[in-house]
């Protein structure tokens, strides 16, 4: 069977940056840092960047590329009994995360569309618009109270893109579509920023972001920040999700895997750190024009995005509704980029190993992702998002992390892949690479991720999240994962008996 092919290493690395920058930068982002004491998150999360997301996206490239698979063919030649290691991932992605990822992004067209009404709709008070109109959140997890129609609508609409952008082959849709949405996404929050920044009391906001003092450094002692500031890195550069590993795949066999890392890691990165400007000073104008300090201005969670930006529209002298539209647009168009990746991932696992064809694949999961999709337009929505979300990122991802680490130093040897990245890059690398890279993923990486995870896991069972009784967080999030993780098994247990097509090492 033949694998499709990016057209330029260019195309590759726009491809890895438009999954890797999604509404993950801006909405997850910006209320990551503002939940977890503004500029004191910056510091773990440049920690984590460094120490564990680098090099797991380095280690997820380097399978994807030697394999040539997607990532459950790909662990499966690694160790055959490791197959559900690669289903795990895309599954609680395909099924789990991007089922309400896609209602966010839904949420942002709708906000695009509203923006243009006159006067804007949440005019009196952009919380209450969100929670009380916009979204009606019912009293508890297991009040559904109806469906919000206009969300599920959009949602429809959405998955309907990302059906029509998937079913093309990957070289004209995804590569098409990244060339042309990234760069006006840069575009479009560069304005942002230089708009943001002549606010008044946007000097209030930065400062609340860049700038911490002694007396904020004990917050550093909380496990929850890093947790945090882990799981969003794992989030933001989609490792953990079996995305990268695909990519990879499908690049030529002579190319530059560390370079590309490092260009789509530090992008990313900084986008959502640039964009932070944007949130930040927004903030600060509206702590200016309410006469309350940053901290104090708006509930926090996952609405902080839906509440300021909107907020501040309506604030605006001039240009409320241009402004709210582009910004919205360049959400949503962030979000399908990132949202593609996931249906490529899965929809290749699925034909690599089971032959199907393509565009039943991608039909199929798209129409079943729709249906997923639903709960969490109801009125109890928002309470299951923001589950199942801490769930699959906080665990699911992490501890993909880890055993990919695990799998590769048990099984394989990391001193193999290494020389797989020198080979692909016909120019090798700085001698002083080799011990960072093979120390990283051998020691620091699986040692770090293990403590964050123990301690998470310790921390969860006294204080349970949030304030959601326990059976609704035992049955919601921890339910998802051990379905998803028994699916991936019955996945990998059902191709068994294709092993002949198994690769020798
Ligand atoms: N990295 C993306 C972001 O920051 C998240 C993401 C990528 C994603 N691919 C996805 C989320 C697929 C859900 C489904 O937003």
């Amino acid at each position: 069977m033949e694998r499709g092919a990016w057209k330029s290493n260019t195309g590759f690395v726009l491809a890895a940056v438009g999954s890797a920058v999604g509404l993950g930068n801006i909405w997850r982002f910006s209320y990551m840092v503002h939940e977890n004491g503004g500029a004191l998150f910056l510091l773990p999360y440049i920690i984590a960047l460094l120490i564990v997301g680098i090099p797991i996206l380095i280690l997820e490239f380097a399978i994807g590329h030697k394999m040539r698979a997607s990532a459950p063919q790909s662990m499966h030649t690694i160790h055959s009994e490791w197959e559900w290691l690669g289903w795990w991932p895309v599954i609680f992605v395909m099924f789990g995360i991007n089922l309400y990822y896609v209602v966010i992004i839904a949420w942002c067209a709708l906000y695009m569309l509203n923006s243009l009404r006159s006067p804007l709709p949440w005019a009196e008070g952009s919380e209450a618009f969100f929670d009380n109109q916009f979204l009606r959140i019912s009293d508890s997890v297991f009040v559904f109270d109806g469906i919000r129609w206009p969300i599920l609508l959009m949602t429809v609409v959405i998955w309907f893109l990302l059906w029509f952008i998937c079913i093309r082959r990957i070289d004209r849709g995804v590569e098409v579509a990244c060339k042309i949405f990234m760069p006006a996404l840069l575009f479009l929050v560069t304005i942002l920023v230089i708009w943001g920044l002549t606010l008044d009391g946007a000097i209030e906001g930065i400062e609340e972001y860049v700038w911490f003092t002694r007396d904020d450094l004990p917050q550093l002692a909380q496990i929850h920040v890093w947790r945090a500031a882990f799981s969003q890195i794992f989030f933001t550069l989609s490792i953990g999700f079996g995305i990268m590993i695909a990519y990879a795949s499908y690049l030529p066999k002579k190319t530059d895997l560390v370079g590309s890392a490092f260009i789509i890691a530090l992008a990313d990165c900084g986008f959502s750190i640039f964009a932070g400007f944007a949130v930040f000073s927004v903030l600060g104008f509206m702590a200016y024009t309410e006469g309350v300090t940053v901290a104090e201005v708006v509930a926090s969670g996952p609405g902080l995005s839906f509440v300021v930006y909107p907020e501040a529209i309506a604030l605006l002298p001039g240009g409320n509704h241009v402004f709210g539209f582009f910004f919205f647009l360049a959400l949503t168009i962030a979000g399908l980029t990132s949202a593609m990746s996931i249906v490529e991932a899965f929809s290749s696992a699925a034909v690599d190993k089971f032959g199907w064809k393509r565009r039943n694949v991608v039909s199929v999961s798209c129409l079943v992702g729709a249906f997923g999709s639903i709960v969490f337009t109801t009125g109890a929505g928002f309470y299951w998002l923001d589950i199942v979300d801490r769930f699959l990122n906080q665990y699911g991802l992490i501890l993909v992390g880890l055993l990919e680490c695990i799998l590769v130093i048990w099984y394989y040897r990391i001193d193999k892949l290494h020389f797989h990245l020198y080979d692909a890059n016909e120019g090798g690398y700085p001698p002083i690479w080799d011990i960072w890279w093979e120390w990283s993923v051998k020691y620091v990486v699986p040692l770090v991720l293990f403590i964050i995870l123990a301690w998470s896991a310790i921390e969860d069972i006294s204080t349970p999240y949030g304030d959601y009784p326990s059976e609704a967080i035992m049955m919601i999030g921890m339910g998802w994962l051990v379905a998803t993780f028994l699916a991936a098994g019955v996945f990998s247990v059902y191709t068994r008996h294709r092993d002949n097509d198994r690769l020798s090492l």
